[in-house]
């Protein structure tokens, strides 16, 4: 039986990949934050998958020896993880100015430090091995500056730079092993926007939006075909073959309106 390991698996678009991957026999390793949403969640996939094989980590992810704790957790109970699915993170919204910087230095532990680390960790013995694929999901804010998203969009251009380097090394060495990169548009229906507060911004139903079932079909989809690059949803697919040829100037004019706020 194949495992997978997802970080943020027992919500969001974690949960909804993680269907995928049950639906086609894979072992489930889950580590998150929340004992009451990891439990709700396993109870709940298996009402409707219920030979779905789940174990799951309580765990703050951004605290600095997480991964390493993660990994060791897997290394004990000898599974060996095939795929591994850096999900977990949380967005920040505003002028930097006026977000608390604690927040955003817990930020850059969870998006950037963790997601690092544990792909250190996972790359070693999936090299060693020569086979296993490693999911990083990043997201369409990493395709240029984001004011009021300054440091999250920052921290996904980190996760894609760094994703897409790996594959490039990956190809370079011949290496059997992956690293696919995920670059998702504005997701309507999962807790982050909340988490970020930012339920009254435009973008959420806006031209490019999308759902968590479309992601999560697309990274299965992907993975499947192999892809190292997934932009997830078709009409944000279309927009960015569109946006390397509209100047700076507009397409900064256009995320300002994407990104103000509603009624
Ligand atoms: N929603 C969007 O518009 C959007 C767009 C592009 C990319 N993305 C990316 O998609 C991924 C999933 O986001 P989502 O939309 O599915 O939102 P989400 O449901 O809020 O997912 C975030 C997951 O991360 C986990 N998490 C947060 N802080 C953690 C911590 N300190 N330690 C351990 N786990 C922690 C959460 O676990 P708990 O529930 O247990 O707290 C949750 O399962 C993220 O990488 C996000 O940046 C989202």
């Amino acid at each position: 039986m194949k495992t997978v390991l997802i970080t943020g698996g027992s919500s969001g678009i974690g949960y909804e990949i993680t269907k995928h991957f049950a639906q086609n026999g894979y072992k489930i390793l889950w580590a998150s934050l929340l004992e009451d949403e990891l439990q709700a969640a396993k109870k709940q996939l298996q009402e409707s998958i219920p030979d779905a094989d789940i174990d799951y980590l309580t765990i703050d992810l951004s605290k600095p020896d997480a991964a390493q704790n993660t990994f060791n957790w897997t290394q004990k109970n000898n599974w060996e993880v095939d795929v591994l699915i850096n999900n977990a993170a949380f967005g920040t919204y505003g002028f930097a100015n006026d977000i608390s910087m604690e927040k955003e230095v817990s930020m850059i532990q969870l998006n950037v430090l963790n997601l690092f680390k544990m792909t250190r960790l996972f790359l070693k013995v999936m090299l060693a091995k020569n086979k296993g694929t490693i999911i990083n999901i990043s997201s369409n804010t990493s395709f240029q500056p984001v004011p009021k998203m300054s440091a999250y969009a920052a921290t996904k251009s980190f996760v894609k730079h760094y994703s897409q380097s790996l594959t490039e090394e990956l190809k370079a060495l011949k290496s059997s092993v992956k690293v696919i990169t995920v670059c998702p548009s504005a997701i309507k229906d999962t807790p982050f926007k909340h988490t970020a507060k930012m339920e009254k911004v435009k973008t959420f139903e806006g031209l490019v939006a999308t759902t968590r079932a479309e992601v999560a079909k697309d990274v299965w989809n992907g993975f499947i075909k192999g892809k190292t690059l997934i932009i997830s949803g078709a009409k944000l697919r279309r927009l960015n073959g569109l946006q390397g040829m509209l100047p700076h100037a507009l397409v900064q004019f256009l995320l300002r309106r994407e990104l103000e706020e509603g009624e």
